[in-house]
């Protein structure tokens, strides 16, 4: 048999194809663009992911045996606020995770309503890029749209219903909303109360492996696959990661170079930071994970290269760096604002500590040391609630850095495994299709028996050493610029 998943980025739609065994049979991506309308926002139109899903779903398939294909399932950015009316029409662009707009609406959430009561609700408090205050942005600012809500969705959960019919989301992605009650798996009324919605403006919510229902004939036709075509729940982008890489079970390290970059530690169960620092979200596998999130990570190298130094030789570039662990330039990676663990909008960008003899690869090398470093405060929040983790998985389009694995492993000490492939919301996704076909029991079934680790980076002691004393030193830069951002805007 053969499986499809689909990891709707924001870049770009990953589509891999995966056989009964986990081998991958083909890989596809597709670009969208994505749109700043002010400075701090970013929207998409959910009608280009499900284009440009539909024409890598023909791709992938170009000389595949169309009959096997079994199952269809998702990784997909997270939090984004999709809003259908009563015929099932998109009323604006997507809002994304990423998107900075909805400070007040936030700080009303955690201020008025009050971060305890939202994370007895929820497990979690408000962050810009949360759903819920998107929710109420739209309220406030567009009334007009709101009246016309009928469903709100996510982003796969959209692509999800153009290919089944059904409104549907599950238990990982929903976590991210800020409406679902995490540790009972269930939407929370007393949010809905707050959001001022009511539950059947949800989808149905599902565990990440479930099947939702087969595509539609008509989808069947377009695409020439068989009618009875299975198509599960899926995850959101960073659980489908860490079901990928087989960061599953108790107490299991992923980390995610991507446009956003994360931290996730899957937990066997359920529980919650005193401040809230990490997110606490259902896990893909039926249980629950942690999770740490920078907005931009392999998008400040990306920015770096393409923006400013105007390059694509992006390893030409790594090759002149030479002085790990002794730059004098650090780099604070808050191009879009910041979540974790700072949660706040307003933070910027900074390179700082350029001096006459700074040359350009030691800035791209600090670009890739600011984004490790940030790693590493949420790695320092859940340390200090005990948690004791000593390896990590990677993925993602960073992953694809020797250099940048090196500098994740010293400046965060951990021994970084490395997977046979890094793309893991796509290849999770195709996983838990497999898992919701019946072809494997469970979600840490096919981990132990499809994710192969082929090479782990270990940190050196000696560079450790000198990236701890470089990590005390990137600490202090944040809460000294903090009080500027706030009169830069
Ligand atoms: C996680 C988050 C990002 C997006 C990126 O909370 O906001 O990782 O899911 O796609």
């Amino acid at each position: 048999m053969l499986y499809i998943g689909i990891d709707l980025g924001t870049s770009a739609v990953k589509l891999l194809l995966m056989d009964s065994e986990g081998k991958i049979v083909n890989v596809v991506s597709r670009e969208y663009p994505l749109y700043f309308p002010h400075p701090g926002w970013s929207e998409q139109n959910p009608e280009d992911w499900y284009a440009q899903t539909m024409e890598g779903i023909r791709e992938l398939l170009q000389g595949a045996d169309k009959t096997q294909v079994a199952g269809i399932s998702f990784g997909g950015q997270m939090h984004g606020l999709v809003i259908l009316d009563k015929d099932d029409n998109v009323i604006r662009p997507a809002i994304l995770w990423n998107d900075g707009r909805t400070t007040e609406e936030t700080d009303y959430l955690n201020n008025v309503i009050g971060k305890e009561k939202l994370s007895e609700y929820t497990a979690n408090i408000a962050f810009a890029g949360f759903t819920a205050p998107k929710i109420l942005w739209v309220k406030n600012r567009e009334p007009e749209n709101f009246e016309k809500i009928a469903k709100i969705m996510l982003p796969k959960d959209y692509i999800a219903y153009k290919l089944t019919g059904v409104h549907c989301t599950d238990v990982s992605d929903a976590s991210g909303m800020l409406l679902f009650d995490v540790k009972n798996r269930r939407w929370s009324q007393e949010m809905c109360e707050i959001c001022g919605i009511r539950e059947d403006q949800l989808a149905t919510c599902y565990e990440s492996y479930e099947a939702v229902g087969t595509i539609l004939p008509e989808i069947a036709e377009e695409l020439g696959l068989k009618s009875d075509v299975k198509v599960a729940a899926g995850a959101g982008d960073n659980a489908a990661a860490a079901v990928g890489t087989g960061t599953v079970g108790d107490n299991m390290c992923n980390i995610s170079l991507g446009t956003s970059g994360t931290i996730f530690i899957s937990s066997g169960k359920f529980g919650v930071d005193k401040f809230n620092a990490l997110h606490s979200f259902a896990h893909a596998d039926g249980s629950y994970h942690l999770m740490g999130c920078m907005l931009s990570a392999a998008s400040c190298n990306k920015w770096w290269m393409d923006e400013i130094i105007g390059t694509n030789d992006y390893a030409g570039e790594q090759k002149k760096i030479e002085k790990l662990g002794e730059n004098h330039v650090y780099y604070l990676p808050y191009l879009m604002g910041e979540r974790s663990p700072h949660n706040n909008p307003n933070a910027r960008a900074v390179f700082i500590g350029m001096t006459m003899d700074t040359t350009r690869a030691d800035m791209t090398q600090a670009v890739l040391e600011g984004v490790a470093f940030a790693l590493r405060d949420s790695l320092e929040v859940a340390k200090s609630l005990g948690i004791d983790i000593k390896r990590t998985k990677i993925c993602g389009g960073g992953a694809k850095s020797p250099l940048w694995k090196k500098i994740v492993a010293n400046v965060l000490n951990l021994k970084v495994d490395v997977i046979e492939s890094e793309e893991g919301p796509a290849m999770g996704g195709a996983m838990l299709a497999a898992v919701a076909c019946g072809e494997y029991g469970s979600v840490e079934e096919i981990a132990a028996k499809v994710v192969k680790i082929v090479d782990t980076v270990e940190p050196d002691p000696e560079l450790a050493a000198k990236y701890e004393a470089r990590y005390a030193q990137f600490k202090e830069i944040y809460p000294t610029c903090k009080p500027l951002f706030e009169k830069l805007l």
